[in-house]
């Protein structure tokens, strides 16, 4: 996720805006930029890669002034590099923006009709050409934005400053975080909290719609209607670490209540209701890779893997595609059988995963078609792909995956609807309704993690437990391996994913009153086969924790303990009892004191064989 810190007030500012965004460096970025008004003009340097490009090039050729705008950018359009780096300039004004311009497509085609010449890939400075040109034609900065947002959908954090009003910064918020900051004759915009801390703790958080005008001694609010109002500063206690987590203890917490909004932003701009189809940004395979298509194979390693298997039932489901699914680890050195016909989707948060990268070498190298789903923009895996298919999770931290799975399994929702409506399987009318559904998903999510505190009352009952069992059918079999990874790499407790039907060849055996058994069994087409191997585990004596849908009084009396999730379709349910399975892992961890962001052993990203 991108960075953003700006400042107006009597100081020398690029040290300032240096500072504030290496306090943001913690979310990952991959370019950084500043825009400062030296008295004559507005002065930018961008650099690819690390903050310290940008500190050198600053420290050799000092830019004076104490108006500025700074950007630490986690590339979403375009790959990461100089040009592409914020801010983005044109016509007098310079911006900086966070979050993802849905309509730019066409926004760009409109103005390059107009005789606008591009610079970049990105779709932010589709917004630097709107506002410019609205400059230009004579409206203030201000009216300018407001202008230039009503044109745009998707999601902004924007913060632009213009050489005609060189005393001023105008901020405007959607959908992407915003806050501004006032100290002693100077203020601040900033994309959170930490960026700040070291000069002011009063704050005024922006809500989607509304702008602001910051000068050094006043901020000005506005909402979505232009209309002027105010609303009182908050003084932020937060100490810097637990500022960059945003008041969440770990950033595994952050992460997992992140998702609703990180799933709003992997399905933003891709569903068409209209048509009950799915775009897919640009990595749709050719319309002749398509018609030769005979097969899926999915590949991947970890968390990516169980969203693979996932993909499998949905693909196959939605698209009648045969598909295969493979560890990339096993795939490369079976001497597989991969070709033309083929599609071949390698799965990975990183991009950079080694055993996947190789097994996309290798398929490529025989001839089948490409499409990565990654999160990393133009790392190792989507630069060799044919396309990819970003899910938009953002930058993730904490080494245990929760909100890049989820984004994971809604990329292939995504794309399990897109084949099966290439392929004739699905009529837009039912594509249309699994749309709506999927798209109801990040609110339902939202829902079940107020039951966060709920969850940590059942992890109490666990922290001691040697071995966990997990088990799960159909879509939910990939559930039960991800919860059990889960719990397994940040708390060390011993977890094994199993799909339920197979509990009884073999794994009963370990069954007794010391072995906790997480059921996922919502309410499915497989519930009531779920429900016998709830039996045999009780007649054990083992203790049952059920992942079942809001109402089932059934499963009340069976389980000792039961953890809700609201009845859903079967393909989307993945969704859901991931939700309580993240938190009983991260509740039972922490109450045993683990380092949850940094478990022993594991690394983010497993860049070696
Ligand atoms: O970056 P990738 O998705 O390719 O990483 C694959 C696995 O290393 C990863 O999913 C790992 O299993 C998770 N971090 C575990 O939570």
């Amino acid at each position: 996720m991108c960075g953003i810190m700006a400042y107006v007030g009597e100081q020398e500012c690029a040290e300032i805006l240096l500072e504030g965004l290496q306090k943001l460096e913690y979310r990952g970025y991959d370019s950084a930029g500043v825009a400062i008004w030296d008295g004559q003009r507005i002065e930018l340097r961008r650099c690819e890669g690390k903050l310290v490009n940008l500190r050198r090039s600053v420290a050799a050729e000092p830019i004076l002034g104490s108006l500025g705008i700074g950007h630490t950018r986690w590339a979403t359009h375009g790959r990461p590099s100089e040009q592409n780096a914020h801010p983005h300039t044109w016509g007098g004004i310079s911006l900086v923006h966070n979050g993802i311009i849905e309509n730019y497509v066409a926004l760009k085609q409109e103005l390059s009709a107009r005789g606008h010449d591009f610079s970049s890939e990105t779709d932010t400075e589709i917004a630097a050409h709107l506002i410019g040109a609205s400059v230009q034609s004579g409206h203030d900065l201000h009216t300018a934005v407001r202008l230039a947002t009503k044109r745009m959908e998707g999601s902004y954090a924007l913060v632009v400053i213009s050489e005609d009003e060189p005393d001023r910064i105008v901020a405007a918020r959607q959908q992407s975080p915003l806050v501004v900051a006032i100290g002693n004759g100077e203020t601040f915009a900033a994309s959170d909290i930490p960026a700040i801390l070291a000069h002011t703790r009063d704050v005024i958080f922006l809500e989607d719609g509304e702008t602001a005008v910051l000068t050094a001694q006043s901020v000005q609010l506005f909402d979505a209607d232009g209309l002027a109002f105010e609303r009182p500063t908050k003084h932020v206690l937060w100490d810097p670490i637990s500022a960059e987590k945003q008041g969440f203890k770990h950033f595994m917490l952050k992460e997992i209540f992140e998702q609703p909004d990180k799933l709003v932003d992997t399905l933003r701009g891709r569903i068409s209701l209209d048509r009950g189809d799915i775009a897919l940004d640009g990595a749709e395979p050719p319309k002749a890779i398509l018609d030769a298509l005979k097969r899926v194979v999915l590949v991947a390693c970890g968390t990516s893997y169980h969203a693979a298997l996932v993909g499998k039932t949905l693909i196959e489901q939605l698209a009648r595609i045969p598909v295969e699914v493979d560890l990339a680890s096993e795939f490369r050195y079976r001497d597989p059988l991969i070709g033309a016909g083929d599609l071949f989707v390698p799965i990975s948060q990183s991009g950079e995963t080694a055993d996947t990268l190789a097994a996309l070498k290798m398929a490529h190298s025989r001839g089948a078609h490409v499409l990565a789903v990654c999160n990393v923009v133009d790392s190792s895996i989507p630069r060799i792909s044919d396309g990819t298919l970003y899910t938009h999770a953002g930058p993730e931290i904490g080494v245990a995956s929760t909100k890049a799975f989820t984004t994971q399994l809604a990329s292939m929702m995504l794309l399990a609807v897109y084949l099966g409506r290439r392929k004739g399987t699905l009529d837009p009318a039912r594509a249309r309704m699994l749309l709506e559904d999927l798209r109801t998903i990040p609110t339902q999510i939202e829902k079940l993690l107020e039951a966060s505190d709920a969850v940590r009352e059942i992890a109490k009952h666990f922290i001691h437990a040697r071995s966990f069992l997990y088990l799960g059918r159909g879509v939910n079999y990939p559930i039960a391996l991800e919860g059990a990874l889960k719990l397994k790499e940040i708390s060390y407790i011993h977890a094994e994913g199993y799909a339920a039907g197979e509990m009884k060849h073999g794994p009963i055996a370990l069954i007794d009153e010391n072995m906790p058994v997480v059921v996922i069994a919502p309410k499915s087409e497989t519930y009531e086969k779920v429900f016998s191997n709830l039996e045999e585990v009780r007649a054990r004596g083992g203790k049952v924790l059920a992942v079942a849908t809001e109402g089932d009084l059934k499963i009340a009396r069976f389980a000792d303990h039961v953890m809700t999730i609201p009845a859903a379709p079967d393909y989307l349910q993945p969704l859901l009892t991931i939700i309580p399975l993240q938190l009983l892992a991260y509740h039972i961890a922490d109450m045993k004191g683990t380092d949850i962001d940094q478990p022993r052993n594991l690394a983010k990203s497993v860049t070696v064989e």
